[in-house]
């Protein structure tokens, strides 16, 4: 079967890497892909906001099955234009897309069917919106309705902080993700994310991640896309993900059932491990970057037959299986990130880091110049290892690091430092 695959990130290198392992594929093809991905696949550009130029590019080329990576083709409805022009795609339609393009619509679909997160209300301007924080007092949490490309959060301390946050939003500091806003109760426990595979009916659980969001050591500086990952997530044990799946996904999948939407895709729920529970803080309608490139080391079974009873329908009584070995990744961006960053420097040192054992180096914004690989984008490369134990696949991510010459990047040196704990008072 000829599969293309959307997207250029790190995500998509991860992707990629797996389903080129399986026997299904004839032909696999990334658009626009990067110089890791190429590796893989065959990359060709294509401007994946031109559905048409997408579709007339699968018909030319036999391509069976499309494969979205990324959130922004979901959200304009590109899965719904290939279902349309009789080519399956991967991914949630537009209306499906919505828990992850609306979050005032994911608030409410909570509200309506008891699916725990944390108490808000809408608004579509500042003055009632500053009424509504002073009732309920700091912290407190101001979101962008729409897509913003991880700025559209500001967990505010103080309730100063809430209004600046109220009046840059409604001021256009987010363009049209921010015309409505929703004001949220700030949840306090510790953050993992839940990966489940959905067929519009069954949702079947993936595994479990957490994330690093903030750019430097110690969790500091601001918010990124995530600078590293480790899964699984150890708050998650097994009572905790059966909870998770009749609390929170099933629900979900029910709703969207319910209101003619019904969800397929990878849903990925950012959730709060609080004192009462799992609580949702928010969907998104896709695999995580960096989480996917934990996730599919992880992943023993062959993703492409997964992906496809997805879209088919076909997951009541699919099995995944899963190596238990945890698995890391340090993100390494271009220094700047996730501000103002320079492009077109040479990576050197890469066939050294991926020699050592159990590490697999994910691409993300980079592209061949002369036979070099060199930046091409904020974040850039994903050194991911597993182990059998998280510190063990973390000195082996951080030893890739070390082959690395790249003066003009950075990484935090702290990924999995809260599972490593874990880990040490465990053996004390
Ligand atoms: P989001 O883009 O919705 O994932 O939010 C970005 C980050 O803000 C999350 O990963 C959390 O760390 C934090 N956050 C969002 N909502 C809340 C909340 N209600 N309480 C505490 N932290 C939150
Ligand atoms: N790593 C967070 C995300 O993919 O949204």
């Amino acid at each position: 079967m000829n599969i293309l695959l959307l997207g250029a990130g790190g995500r998509e290198h991860a992707l990629a890497w797996k389903m080129a392992a399986s026997p299904l594929i004839g032909r696999l093809i990334c658009a626009p892909g990067n110089a890791g991905i190429a590796q893989e696949a065959e990359c060709v550009a294509l401007d994946l906001t031109d559905h048409g130029a997408v579709i007339a590019f699968c018909r030319a080329n036999h391509v069976e099955f499309v494969v979205v990576g990324p959130e922004a083709p979901l959200c304009a409805g590109i899965v719904d234009d290939l279902e349309v022009a009789g080519i399956k795609a991967f991914g949630p339609t537009r209306a499906a897309a919505r828990l992850e393009g609306s979050k005032g619509f994911t608030k409410d679909l909570c509200r309506e069917h008891g699916i725990p997160t944390a108490a808000y209300q809408r608004f579509r301007a500042a003055a009632p919106a500053k009424a509504y924080l002073r009732e309920r007092g700091a912290p407190i949490v101001v979101k962008a309705d729409g897509l913003a490309a991880g700025k559209g959060v500001v967990v505010a301390q103080h309730e100063t902080e809430a209004a600046a946050a109220i009046d840059m939003m409604f001021g256009g500091g987010l363009g049209e993700a921010s015309g409505e806003v929703v004001i949220e109760d700030f949840l306090d426990g510790e953050e993992a994310s839940f990966f489940a595979l959905c067929d519009g009916n069954t949702a079947i659980p993936l595994a479990t991640a957490q994330d690093h969001k903030r750019a430097f050591d110690g969790d500091k500086g601001p918010n990124t896309g995530g600078m590293g990952a480790y899964s699984p997530a150890p708050i998650i044990d097994a009572a905790m993900s059966a909870r998770i799946m009749t609390e929170i996904i099933e629900p979900t999948m029910q709703a969207m059932k319910a209101i003619g939407s019904p969800y397929k895709g990878v849903l990925y729920a950012g959730l709060m491990i609080t004192a009462a529970g799992p609580k949702l803080i928010e969907y998104n309608a896709r695999f995580g970057d960096p989480e996917c490139q934990v996730l599919m080391l992880r992943l023993m079974s062959d993703l492409v037959p997964a992906l496809l009873a997805s879209r088919d329908g076909q997951l009541k009584s699919f099995d995944l299986r899963w190596y238990a070995d945890p698995a890391l990744t340090v993100v390494m961006a271009a220094k700047g990130y996730p501000g103002h960053y320079a492009r077109g420097s040479v990576i050197d040192g890469l066939d050294a880091a991926t020699a050592i054992e159990g590490v697999e180096i994910f691409h993300a914004g980079t592209k061949a110049e002369g036979g070099r690989i060199v930046a091409n984008g904020g974040r850039v490369l994903n050194i991911s290892a597993v182990g059998k134990t998280v510190r063990e696949a973390q000195e082996r991510a951080y030893d890739a690091v070390a082959c690395i010459r790249w003066p003009e990047g950075f990484c935090r040196h702290d990924i999995g430092w809260r599972a490593v704990g874990r880990e040490s008072n465990k053996n004390r």
